[in-house]
């Protein structure tokens, strides 16, 4: 115990970030995980993504990039790097469930084995869901459960909260609120506006996504490896 007088603990700077569970020795998977994305935006995170496979962390193939905006930059960053795109824009379809069973097409069509929501701007529903069973996740702005759906960042401003973050976990239903597989907190500064906020989380999503993503996929394929053998 240090004695009272002693301040060195509580004087000593905090980590700006923290990762649960923490970032360690990245799983190699045989065959690589066989990944499709879903993007609604500038497609960061996609990015984020392909770096973690092309450093060698992320032992995946990104199979298929699915964006539902014809002017999301996601789509450049996918031709840049390489990445197979596709458009489904969801105004041609009159139903949600009608753009997810496209969705499911084209991701099976692309041998895609498990799907990451790295900024999807669209509610799923349960085509797509369980089409892919424990093996759909998504990326939000939030320690979730707190402030679900949308303006995350705005919300956890407003509520004057002194520590958010962001959160990867599995799709279900309800909107934001499937199982969590990872999380990253960060601390909010008192002069943060939305723009700075949103920023300093963006810089976790992109460390957290690829790490989370191999968790998850340790999981799916121990999961495959029991309906192999069961
Ligand atoms: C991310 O901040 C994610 O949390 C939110 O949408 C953003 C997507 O950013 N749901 P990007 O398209 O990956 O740059």
């Amino acid at each position: 115990m240090p004695a009272s007088s002693d301040t060195s603990q509580i004087l000593e700077k905090e980590p700006s970030e923290f990762i649960v569970p923490a970032i360690g020795a990245w799983p190699r998977f045989t065959p690589p995980l066989r990944i499709g994305i879903m993007a609604s935006g500038s497609g960061s995170n996609l990015e984020a993504l392909h770096k973690a496979t092309t450093q060698g962390f992320l032992d995946a193939s990104l199979r298929l990039l699915i964006v539902n905006n014809p002017n999301c930059r996601a789509k450049e960053r996918a031709a840049r790097l390489q990445i197979p795109w596709q458009l489904i824009d969801h105004r041609l379809h009159s139903t949600r469930e009608s753009l997810d069973n496209a969705l499911v097409s084209a991701f099976r069509a692309a041998d895609v084995e498990a799907v990451v929501m790295a900024g999807w701007m669209r509610i799923v529903t349960p085509v797509l869901i369980d089409a892919y069973p424990g093996r759909l996740i998504n990326l939000h702005p939030s320690l979730l459960p707190s402030f679900k759906g949308l303006d995350a960042v705005g919300q956890a401003l407003t509520a004057g909260v002194k520590i958010t973050g962001c959160s990867v976990h599995h799709v279900q239903a309800d909107v934001d609120s499937g199982a969590v597989i990872a999380q990253a907190a960060i601390p909010v500064h008192a002069n943060d506006d939305v723009e700075t906020l949103a920023k300093r989380i963006q810089r976790q999503e992109h460390r957290l996504l690829p790490w989370a993503t191999a968790l998850a996929g340790m999981q799916w394929r121990r999961e495959g490896h029991a309906e192999v053998q069961g």
